[in-house]
């Protein structure tokens, strides 16, 4: 199930998915749940694997920025390509944008909407699979709906993950950056959708445009879930990427007073803990020696997996400031914790 991505795999996952076959594949984001964008059936088989909401649209990933047009409505209004031209150089990477989508892209992709999400993603497994397939890929994050995004091959397997749909997956390691990419709709008021690497400050600067008016998309509770359709980016469904065992994230020390009576706790540690602090917990996994949020991203889900699998009553994590990389594992820290923090 898991093979070694040589030439021979690959070109063996291209034939899979022209098959209409469901293939993982590895991004510098996270890994994907591969489909054939341009066979309704295949992609309908993505949102049955994850149990996806029919609202929820996917990525789809082009092998180069002269494939942009198999996805994207050809030529772009001059605002448009404008915005393109001020990202461009930032793929192969961790960007998606959201624009008119092209008259080639089934609706399944999009779930019924006239905008696709795109990106082209710079791992040199997922590269080489588009690059030989002559289909671009749609793939969301190959996890069940609502759980942890997989980092590594092996989250595609076991309990929490998606192999009985699956014919492959191809082995490209652990991810580099190990949160999805971000996501932003291009148009007269660009929006972000979702943070990630790339920073809302960095394509507010690109764009000519504020911070702050980047940051006007909606958050919304989970009781929203049924304003899917509505939503700007239905993935932004405030509850998401939630582990099964409860999440507090911890701000400062004074909130662990009253974990007292928790019996067994977890803690995810953005550096090392003193050992007096360490000893309360079950288990620590500790990110980064000296809080590096590179090292921090790149291993938070995986820490999430492995604590959410030890039957735990309780698990915490740190925090960091909300800026640069900080904004995109806060977001998701916030995402996963939000079922339990909407409870109190
Ligand atoms: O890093 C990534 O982006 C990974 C890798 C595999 O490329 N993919 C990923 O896909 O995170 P997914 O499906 O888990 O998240 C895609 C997000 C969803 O929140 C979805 O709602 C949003 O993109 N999206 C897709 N198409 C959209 C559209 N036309 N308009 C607004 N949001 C869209
Ligand atoms: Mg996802």
């Amino acid at each position: 199930m898991i093979a070694a991505a040589t030439d021979e795999s690959i070109y063996l996952a291209a034939k899979l998915l022209a098959e209409g076959h469901l293939v993982g594949m590895p991004t510098e984001t996270v890994y994907g749940l591969a489909a054939n964008a341009w066979n309704p059936a295949a992609v309908a088989r993505i949102y049955v694997a994850k149990s996806r909401p029919s609202s929820n649209p996917l990525i789809v990933h082009v092998a180069s920025v002269d494939r942009l047009k198999d996805a994207i409505h050809w030529p772009p209004e001059p605002l448009i390509q404008r915005q393109l031209d001020a990202v461009i150089d930032l793929w192969p990477g961790p960007l998606t944008v959201v624009c008119n989508k092209s008259d080639q892209v089934p609706m399944e992709v999009t779930a019924g909407k006239q905008t696709v999400a795109v990106r082209i993603p710079a791992h040199p497994v997922a590269l080489k699979l588009l690059s030989v397939c002559d289909f671009p890929i749609a793939a969301p994050s190959a996890n069940r709906s609502k759980y942890i995004s997989p980092t590594c091959p092996e989250h595609l397997l076991g309990p929490s993950g998606i192999a009985e749909h699956l014919s492959l997956v191809l082995d490209g390691g652990a991810c580099c950056w190990g949160l999805e990419s971000t996501i932003v709709m291009l148009g007269q008021q660009p929006q972000l959708l979702r943070p990630g690497a790339i920073s809302v400050d960095e394509l507010a600067k690109r764009f000519g445009v504020s911070t702050e008016s980047m940051l006007g998309a909606r958050v919304i509770s989970p009781s929203d879930d049924s304003l899917g359709d509505e939503l700007l980016a239905p993935g932004m469904m405030r509850e998401h990427y939630c582990p099964s065992t409860r999440l507090r994230l911890i701000s400062n020390a004074d909130t662990l007073a009253e974990l007292s009576n928790t019996s067994r706790i977890g803690r995810i540690a953005f550096q090392p803990l003193p050992p007096s602090e360490a000893q309360r917990y079950e288990t620590v996994i500790t990110l980064s020696d000296a809080g590096d949020l590179a090292e921090i991203a790149r291993g938070l889900f995986a820490a999430l997996r492995t604590l959410d699998a030890q039957g735990l009553d309780l698990i915490c994590c740190d925090t960091c400031e909300p800026t640069g990389l900080g904004h995109a594992i806060m977001d998701r820290l916030h995402r996963a914790a939000a079922r339990y923090e909407w409870d109190e």
